[in-house]
């Protein structure tokens, strides 16, 4: 089932409508115009849980600086000093983060509208919306038209699939970037769920989150998640780096990568122990930010007055690596002018 409904508006009037996908469990979730927004995902019940941070308001949304349940573009994550280049031709980004680009700088897409071009009210309801980006669109080359589907399966899956095209070479590199909380998106810190990342490697990166370029091996250190452990344990091994951004926020290099997305595998879980509720992710992409919301600011007001802080929700960023424009043995993000990009990722929700 589909509902639409008003939302609110943006400064200049614009309206903004959520959409609420139910399936036949009776689990819903909200999809904004505004950002591409994930605003709930609730397992309707007595009581509901809403496992996905968020607010009740256009206006507390435009002011959120930590992305809560938005899909980022042109570039998740950071492209180093806001530059890269193609050959002899360099290209200046919008600057938004310590003189680097983050989640596609200033104007990203996190707090635009998007235009509803589907919706398909079946037993597995789903919503396709579009934006469009100009040639020179906060520095990034190429006119680009760019679609992400939320399809809410029977299984209580819910699928997403980014699709983009472009008149000129560029790069692009799409995620969803919900906070989830298992326990309830008002349950306080996430710190007891067990995050588990099928990875053999990561990017270490600098003080700022710029990768180094090294491919590091997880064996033996803190990165090594392939045995599930709980944000407070990760935290707990002290390790310098994870030290430096206050807990988990690094990029996975997931196993089994496929070029051309040929390989949509399952790639991480997180469990919630007192509910026994699991989130899996499925994804085609080569990367995963793992997020612990460390930089949610303390007393922040949420959905129905409910009060955030950090590590409340935990982010699984399926993307390229950080920083791949200038990282010549990244696997690439570049988008060919006249070909087709696609990507999958899926949240698997096992109650
Ligand atoms: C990403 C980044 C974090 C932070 C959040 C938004 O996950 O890696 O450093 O910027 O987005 O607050």
């Amino acid at each position: 089932m589909i509902k639409k409904t008003h939302f609110g508006e943006m400064p200049n009037g614009d309206q903004v409508a959520c959409y609420r996908l139910t399936n036949k469990n009776n689990i819903s979730v909200n999809i904004l115009t505004l950002g591409a927004i994930l605003q709930s995902w609730e397992i309707q019940g007595d009581p509901s849980i809403d496992i996905v941070l968020g607010f009740d308001s256009v206006d507390e949304y435009l002011a959120d600086a930590s992305y809560l349940g938005t899909v980022v573009g042109r570039y998740a994550n950071r492209i180093a000093n806001g530059q890269f280049s193609f050959g002899e031709r360099s290209y200046s980004l919008s600057t938004n983060l310590n003189g680097h680009t983050l989640h596609g700088g200033e104007d990203g897409f996190h707090h635009r509208l998007w235009q509803v071009e589907q919706v398909s009210d079946q037993d597995n309801p789903s919503i396709l919306l579009s934006i469009v980006s100009v040639d020179g669109d906060q520095g990034f080359p190429g006119n680009l038209q760019a679609s992400v589907e939320y399809c809410l399966s029977e299984d209580n899956c819910l699928q997403i699939t980014y699709r983009a095209n472009t008149d000129s070479d560029t790069v692009f590199n799409p995620t969803q970037h919900s906070y989830f909380n298992l326990g309830g998106h008002d349950a306080g810190a996430a710190l007891e769920h067990l995050v588990q990342v099928n990875a053999s490697q990561y990017t270490p990166a600098d003080s700022l989150s710029i990768p180094t370029g090294n491919l590091r091996a997880v064996s033996g250190t803190a990165f090594d998640l392939n045995q599930a452990l709980s944000v407070a344990e990760i935290i707990a091994k002290n390790d310098p780096e994870i030290n430096i951004t206050s807990g988990l926020d690094h990029n996975w290099c997931l196993d089994d990568y496929a070029e051309n997305q040929g390989n949509h595998r399952l790639v991480s879980s997180i469990l919630e122990p007192v509910s026994g509720r699991t989130l899996s992710v499925y994804s085609t992409m080569p990367g995963m930010q793992v997020y612990s919301g460390n930089f949610i600011g303390e007393g922040t007001v949420g959905k129905r007055g409910a009060i955030y802080g950090p590590h409340h929700g935990l982010c699984m960023e399926t993307q390229y690596y950080p920083d791949s424009p200038n990282k010549k043995n990244f696997p690439s993000s570049k988008l060919c002018a006249g070909s087709h990009f696609i990507s999958r990722t899926d949240y698997q929700l096992t109650l």
